[in-house]
């Protein structure tokens, strides 16, 4: 089969390199991709966003299989234009249409969601710009912290979590006065869930679902979780307190009411679900959805699979998946992000990347984020976050070892990265 990969992170690397092991796979193209592809399939200089040159590029090669990595070519209905064109009816895509992907589109549509069908998340209310009289109203009914999410997509910085009311109420003003464009022209305000956090991924095929490995994200910048927000400093997985009591709850409580709830609502969803959870005391709340797979959570959650990735995509789009087998290994995988100095404020590109070759071992991998190659072959850094240094391990100290091992012989201008990721579940 030959198959198309959109998107151009350390997710779609981690995807290309386990997709490129399946004897289902003839050729594998890549769009955009990065430097890290472009070694082990075919990369083709085509945005995730321009349906009409994925058509074209796709009737030309044969490809049989689109597979989406990032939410922005699903909530604009990659999956819906494909599903519209006679010509393409024999192309199956991996991931949900545009109304499936609104569970990561519109905070407000995944909050009725959870409510309707009964699926434990924080007390919230949904207002609209002329409302400000009203949602301040609700704020004061709340607690500190006080959470605000922009409705729509922000490039992951649509949420606001504030200890002072008045900074919330200025803030809220500031969001319906623009702050996040279109996509805070309504806002979320909800209760602060106390707890800690955890990423769930499920494979559905519209009835039947696979759990894939839970991982846990460091999404702060600084050492401690202090700092800025970013797409994720680091992974691991997998996550003790995901204990087999803990999930049997999330499966319960999330994870089925999910399912069934999006086939009662007339949607078929044939991709990832990512359920970002809150353990509060042992119960699972979700804090929100996304129509894909984590970025850096797939660095650890594909090295720990051992059936074929492609094959269960096959699964996926013939509605089988209640056949296949999912074969998970029992290893510990952790990721640690190298990123560019300034990230996820201003930051340079173009920095050569050295190191590459000798960081690879057997029990590691170094997945390519942000990076290029220069017209005389270079890897360049053309990202904040470049390199996914993945390590594989009987412990969760020996996977963090290999990965902070491989980070050692990695060198770009301005390197940075987190000494701490996993160091809190090592206990
Ligand atoms: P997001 O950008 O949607 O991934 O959300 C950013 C982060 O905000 C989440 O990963 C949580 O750490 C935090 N968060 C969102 N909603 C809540 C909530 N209700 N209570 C506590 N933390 C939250
Ligand atoms: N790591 C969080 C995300 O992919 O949204």
């Amino acid at each position: 089969m030959n198959i198309l990969l959109l998107g151009s992170g350390g997710r779609e690397h981690a995807m290309a390199y386990k997709m490129v092991q399946s004897s289902i796979t003839e050729r594998l193209f890549v769009a955009p991709g990065n430097a890290g592809t472009a070694e082990i399939a075919v990369n083709v200089d085509i945005s995730e966003t321009d349906f009409q040159a994925i058509k074209t590029f796709v009737l030309k090669e044969g490809v049989n299989m689109v597979v989406v990595g990032p939410e922005v070519p699903l909530v604009k209905g990659i999956k819906d234009f494909f599903r519209d064109d006679d010509s393409l009816q024999h192309v199956a895509v991996i991931g949900p249409d545009a109304e499936g992907a609104r569970l990561e589109g519109s905070k407000d549509f995944s909050k009725k969601f959870m409510k309707k069908y009964n699926v434990p998340t924080a007390r919230y209310a949904t207002f609209e710009k002329p409302q400000l009289k009203e949602a301040f109203a609700f704020l004061d009914t709340l607690k500190a912290p006080y959470v605000l999410k922009a409705d729509g997509l922000a490039a992951g910085k649509g949420v606001l979590i504030l200890n002072n009311k008045e900074e919330a109420k200025r803030e809220l003003a500031d969001m319906f006065g623009g702050k996040f464009g279109a996509a805070s022209d309504k806002v979320v305000i909800e209760e602060f869930l106390d707890g800690i956090e955890l990423s769930v991924f499920v494979l559905t095929d519209g009835d039947a679902y696979k759990i894939l490995p839970e991982a846990k994200d460091y999404k702060r910048i600084g050492e401690g979780d202090t700092g800025l927000n970013t797409g994720g400093m680091g992974a691991v997985s997998p996550v003790h307190f995901a204990d087999a009591l803990f999930m049997e709850k999330v499966e319960n409580q999330v994870i089925n009411p999910t399912v069934k709830g999006l086939k009662a609502e007339g949607i078929d969803y044939q991709g990832f679900i990512f359920i970002g959870l809150m353990n509060v005391k042992g119960e699972p709340f979700v804090i929100e959805y996304n129509c894909r797979m984590g970025d850096p959570e797939t660095e650890v959650v594909i090295p720990r699979l051992k059936s074929d990735l492609v094959g269960l995509f096959e699964h996926v789009a013939n509605r089988t998946l209640s056949e296949a087998d999912l074969e998970v290994s029992e290893h510990f995988a952790t990721t640690v992000i190298a990123v560019s100095g300034g990230y996820p404020e201003a930051y340079k590109k173009g920095f050569e990347i050295k190191g590459l070759n000798e960081a690879q071992g057997k029990r590691n991998i170094v997945y390519h984020a942000g990076t290029t190659l220069s017209d005389d072959g270079k890897v360049l850094t053309n990202g904040g976050r470049v390199l996914a240094s993945t390590g594989i391990g009987a412990t969760l100290k020996d996977a963090l070892n290999e990965s902070y091992g491989a980070l050692d012989k990695l060198e770009f201008d301005s390197l940075y990265f987190r000494k701490d990721i996993g160091k809190d579940l090592l206990a």
